[in-house]
């Protein structure tokens, strides 16, 4: 049967799994193809096409080339930072894959090590994650704004046997040195004779020579015995990908190698509608999941180019910097969050600079990482011409929860919704008790189980986590994090996390582990870390914090140490800045401090102060710090019995 209509797809994912999924696993190269869809024996673990054997690198490369499109290119680098761009065909990619898959064997990488990459947006990165995908390893990718602290937390987790990195990454302002990070890392992980492989670009510092033992990309690529691609089950991990939890403790996201390879091939074809011959540019990081899914590993399976963008929305030089590269690459379909283009429209609110540039070829543009508010959805469709298309996933899921599937069946797109959910998600809103609630209400959104291919399948070596987390807060479900609610015509409206979790310019982060760090500084009494309403970012993190009593300390050299503290052990990616003294926070009289309370306070929100608030009085004291502006928009609403 020809699936024709969203509608059809979607019910039969449901209905009929076994057969919509084995269908759709016909887009991947199996070396064993598929049987069987679904291993329910470790309910609620579940697998899938757990006798099937295949290896992901080969789909992304050697499959291209052997069906005679090796001359097509595959993956176009453009540095903005650099000023160059550098272009691969399938052939050489898969050339370079295979001759650094040989270096990692060197090294004692065989199937199913860990390699940790902690690099910045150079073409290596890519054949890092390839190459190990190649042997059968698992890479697990760290992003570059990370602080040495958060890079030795993943490194401890993992255990990996080879770490392979780069001189350093180049932010606008300044050049970020990796190699003493990554030598800080692993000697807090307590590992520092890990193997250590860098690439050395032109600029910084230190390079592999200033440390004992560490190796050089170039050199041994030169000696390097190419590898082949090694068979590996579906089952078998690809990669583990760390994000926060609501611990300070990352959660290690596992993702196989089959249900991501079908998973990653439906959605190209069916979501973003690029095959061969269609150029797909991502504006996101590789160390982050849009970067795994949607720079590496999506528009590779399927065939088409992808573009590695090594630059900012603005500054690098200006706020055209996305429309030069649509044109000097004819991308077809661009991928971003929506924070860049908030940046390029504060930058050049009409647009000017698109009339310079030749925007032709570009068909669709994804907007992902955050909700993209009404306002700016409505600049970008206008100003491009194109239909904008907002999508809302996580890092968990590797790809799309909901969706406007362009390619199967374009829908009408409303502002504000990512539309509707995709085949597998059966995705429900239900109310704390776990009831699915009326159409039109709010509450938190959940997705039945099993979660469809490509999903996470664990926690890295922690499957009690892994339920603990998101399939114990509501029976038999997964449980999303987010909340939010379907209109009558079933779109999805996400309207914000349930958990401690913040989106500060499309980086999901944790203040839970903000206020750890904060916590340990010896004048700190007590704080709280919130997410407050950010007309660029989204979100930014902003510190109450309480003094020791008897400390005497100047709030601005607090406020310093602080915002320096966050950054040496979370990393700049924090872009922890703001904070405040207070001399009291609002809790529970069970000791709860009542963030959502503060949040919904300093965003201008209504808010309910809960019956059980040890002083109501803290609340008053806190309004001209939360709320500095004396924004008026909601008010109080006290429940009856609160104090
Ligand atoms: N390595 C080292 N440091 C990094 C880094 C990296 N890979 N990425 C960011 N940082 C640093 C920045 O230099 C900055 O440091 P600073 O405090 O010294 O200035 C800090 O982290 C915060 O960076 P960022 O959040 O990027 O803010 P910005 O003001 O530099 O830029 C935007 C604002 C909106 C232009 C930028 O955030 C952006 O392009 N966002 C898109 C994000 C995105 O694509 N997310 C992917 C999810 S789909
Ligand atoms: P990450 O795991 O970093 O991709 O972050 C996932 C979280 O970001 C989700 O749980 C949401 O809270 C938020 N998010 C991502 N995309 C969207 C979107 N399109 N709309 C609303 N929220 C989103």
């Amino acid at each position: 049967m020809v699936t024709t209509t969203y509608r059809d797809a979607y019910g039969r994912s449901l209905k009929q799994p076994a057969e919509f999924w084995l269908e759709a696993a016909n887009r991947v190269t199996w070396s064993s193809a598929p049987e069987k869809a679904l291993d329910s024996g470790r309910a609620p673990l579940y697998g899938w096409f757990p006798d099937a054997v295949l290896n992901t690198s080969f789909n992304a490369l050697d499959r291209h080339v052997l069906a005679g499109r090796g001359e097509q290119e595959a993956l176009i680098y453009d540095s903005a930072m650099l000023g160059s761009q550098r272009r691969y065909t399938y052939a050489e990619l898969t050339e370079l894959v295979a001759r650094f898959a040989g270096v990692l064997r060197q090294q004692g990488v065989g199937k199913g090590d860990r390699v940790v990459i902690y690099m910045p947006m150079i073409p290596e990165a890519v054949v890092a994650m390839l190459a190990a995908a190649r042997l059968g390893a698992v890479h697990s990718v760290v992003f570059g704004g990370f602080a040495p602290k958060e890079l030795a937390a993943r490194i401890r987790d993992a255990a990996p046997v080879a770490v392979v990195t780069a001189s350093g990454g180049i932010e606008p302002s300044r050049r970020v040195e990796y190699l003493p990070a990554v030598a800080e890392a692993l000697e807090l992980a307590g590992v520092p004779d890990t193997p250590v492989l860098v690439k050395d670009r032109e600029g910084f510092a230190a390079s592999a020579a200033d440390f004992r033992g560490w190796l050089d990309w170039d050199t041994e690529m030169a000696t390097a015995i190419p590898a082949g691609p090694v068979d590996v089950s579906a089952t078998d991990p690809l990669y583990i990908l760390y994000t926060s939890g609501t611990t300070g403790a990352p959660k290690g996201v596992v993702r196989d190698n089959g249900g991501h390879a079908v998973a990653l091939a439906w959605s190209m074809e069916n979501i973003y509608d690029v095959g061969p011959g269609d150029v797909m540019w991502t504006a996101s990081d590789v160390g982050w999941v849009v970067g795994h899914s949607y720079i590496v590993y999506g528009p590779l399976i399927a065939g088409a180019t992808t573009v590695l963008y090594e630059g900012k929305p603005v500054g690098t030089p200006d706020a055209g910097a996305f429309w030069r590269v649509i044109q000097d690459h004819k991308v077809n379909v661009l991928f971003t969050a929506p924070t860049a283009l908030r940046a390029i429209r504060r930058a050049d609110p009409e647009a000017k600079l698109l009339a310079g540039y030749d925007t032709s070829s570009l068909k669709t543009l994804f907007a992902a990482g955050e909700r993209l508010d009404t306002d700016t959805y409505h600049w970008a469709a206008g100003t491009l011409g194109v239909p904008v298309v907002d999508h809302w996933w996580q890092t968990e899921t590797g790809w799309a929860i909901c969706a406007n599937p362009r390619g199967l069946e374009p829908l009408p797109i409303k502002a504000g919704s990512p539309s509707v959910p995709m085949p597998g998600f059966d995705l429900r809103i239900v109310d704390g008790a776990g009831e699915e609630v009326a159409g039109g209400e709010e509450g938190n959104i959940v997705l039945g189980l099993p979660l469809p291919p490509g999903t996470l399948t664990t926690l890295w070596r922690n499957d009690d986590r892994y339920v603990s987390s998101y399939l114990q807060a509501f029976d038999g479900v997964y449980a999303t994090g987010d909340s939010g609610y379907r209109d009558d015509d079933g779109y999805l409206f996400v309207m914000g996390r349930t958990d401690d979790i913040i989106n500060v310019a499309g980086h999901r982060l944790s203040t839970g582990s903000m206020e750890q760090v904060i916590g340990q500084h010896p004048a700190v009494a007590e704080c709280a870390v919130i997410g407050v309403s950010d007309p660029l970012k989204g979100q930014h993190a902003s510190g109450y914090v309480v003094l020791k009593s008897g400390v005497q300390m100047a709030d601005t050299v607090l406020a310093q140490e602080l915002i320096a503290l966050v950054r040496r052990d979370i990393g700049p990616v924090a872009d922890f800045k703001n904070v405040t003294v207070v001399d009291a926070l609002p809790k529970t009289r069970s000791g709860k401090i009542l963030r959502k309370t503060m949040r919904q306070i300093a965003d201008g929100e209504e808010y309910v102060i809960p019956s059980t608030i040890e002083d109501a009085g803290v609340i008053d004291q806190l309004m001209g710090v939360l709320r500095p502006t004396g924004n008026s928009d909601g008010a109080p609403s006290m429940p009856a019995g609160a104090s």
